[in-house]
């Protein structure tokens, strides 16, 4: 069970609106806004005084809060500026060689699909796998490998459509066959209780602002020990290596860089700390909340709306089986009557995402039952809007 008394706390500010667009930008909760501004209040406030000190003992604390969020490691966990440069990390750091596949679905986001286009400059070849029903499953994926595949890259969910890959299929496959599993995992992470081990996930990138419920240009990502060793990283600084010395001197050693041997070595320089403590609210939030609970509230609250829905002629794009249900649900609108689908959304208060024919909702811990009914009436008058439209001559 969801602890309605702190996401009223924590959310009263949305009391107003009926909120699911969080796979757009979420609308952070009360703790993690003063975390957020209060970084820099407190560091202004002290003159500068320990804030080198305090943001790294605020970068440990939360990368212990993420690890035990997706069961990882601390070590394990490095912060980025987003999904982009945590993907592009490992896209340009990984070892991969001429003549070698990477295979990903057709339906990535550019954050997750054009660090591995560009891989094919050096001749590795991206291998696209259509998808069927809003996503890739393991049988659409194995006719594309063979002894050269080194990686999956895919979702965990699906941004156009919601379909949450099975993960734990895919890892253990990968697993056996010595093929790395790369995830974006940004419109899952903090709705979805993925556990990084028990998938056999190799790495995984997760920008702050969906479901983590922080921030824009603060992120994370997760890499397995034996996968930072080999990564060489784009950028270095003192932070990412271990043989520096205090200024002036700077190092001692102008051959070669002895790199930190966990996540620190993904890192480089100050990082985005007024975001990273953004996200260290956000999942102690979440935490606090059980990401359990979490995902059984939002799933149950896609049940009921696709339930509502099935009494309307309204097409739900994501897919039918529960196993790739994500508490994210588009469904098409008749494009033609655009205007109307937007004035009735906004006469309700419903902010959702609209893109070219659909509507995605996007549902976390802070939305209601009483939500729900607000978005199925809104869709009932779709709906009547769609036969309208098939019956005006
Ligand atoms: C699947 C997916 N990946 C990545 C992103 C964003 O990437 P970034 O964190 O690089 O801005 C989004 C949405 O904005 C998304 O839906």
């Amino acid at each position: 069970m969801i602890n309605q008394k702190l996401i009223e706390q924590e959310f009263s500010h949305l009391n107003e609106i009926v909120f699911l667009d969080v796979s757009s930008v979420v609308i952070p909760p009360k703790s993690v806004q003063e975390a957020y501004f209060g970084y820099t209040r407190d560091y202004i406030a002290n003159f500068g005084e320990d804030v080198v000190s305090t943001s790294w003992a605020l970068v440990h604390q939360t990368r212990a809060d993420v690890a035990s969020l997706i069961g990882a490691d601390a070590s394990e966990i490095g912060f980025v500026k987003n999904t982009a440069e945590g993907i592009g990390i490992i896209a340009n750091g990984y070892p991969f060689q001429a003549g070698d596949n990477v295979i990903i679905p057709d339906l990535e986001h550019s954050s997750n699909l054009f660090a591995w286009i560009r891989l094919q400059e050096k001749g590795v070849d991206l291998r696209v796998v259509p998808s069927q029903h809003g996503g890739v499953d393991l049988t659409q994926i194995t006719p594309f490998i063979d002894r050269r595949t080194k990686a999956i890259v895919l979702s965990a969910v699906q941004f156009t459509t919601g379909f949450y890959s099975d993960l734990y299929e895919l890892g253990a496959f990968c697993s056996q066959q010595g093929i790395l599993l790369i995830v974006d995992g940004i419109q899952a992470i903090g709705r979805l209780h993925l556990d990084v081990k028990a998938m056999n996930i190799s790495y995984l990138a997760c920008g702050g602002n969906k479901g983590l419920l922080a921030t824009l240009g603060a992120g994370f990502v997760y890499c397995q020990s034996d996968i930072t060793e080999q990564i060489t990283p784009p950028y270095a600084s003192y932070q990412s290596v271990r043989n520096h010395v205090k200024p002036p001197a700077i190092t001692t050693n102008f051959r070669y860089l002895d790199w930190h041997i966990d996540a620190r070595k993904l890192e480089s320089g100050n990082l985005n700390y007024a975001g990273i403590a953004a996200i260290g609210a956000g999942v102690r939030l979440i935490n606090q909340l059980g990401i359990q609970n979490i995902e059984q509230h939002v799933l149950s609250l896609d049940r009921r709306l696709r339930s509502a829905l099935a009494t309307t002629s309204l097409r739900i794009q994501t897919p039918v089986d529960p196993k790739h249900h994500s508490g994210i649900i588009c469904i098409d609108y008749p494009q033609a009557q655009e205007e109307h689908v937007i004035e009735i959304l906004k006469g309700k208060r419903i902010y959702a995402t609209m893109r070219g024919g659909y509507i995605r909702f996007g549902l976390h811990a802070y939305n209601t039952e009483t939500h729900i009914q607000t978005v199925v009436s809104a869709l009932e008058e779709i709906n009547a809007l769609n036969s309208d439209s098939h019956t005006t001559p």
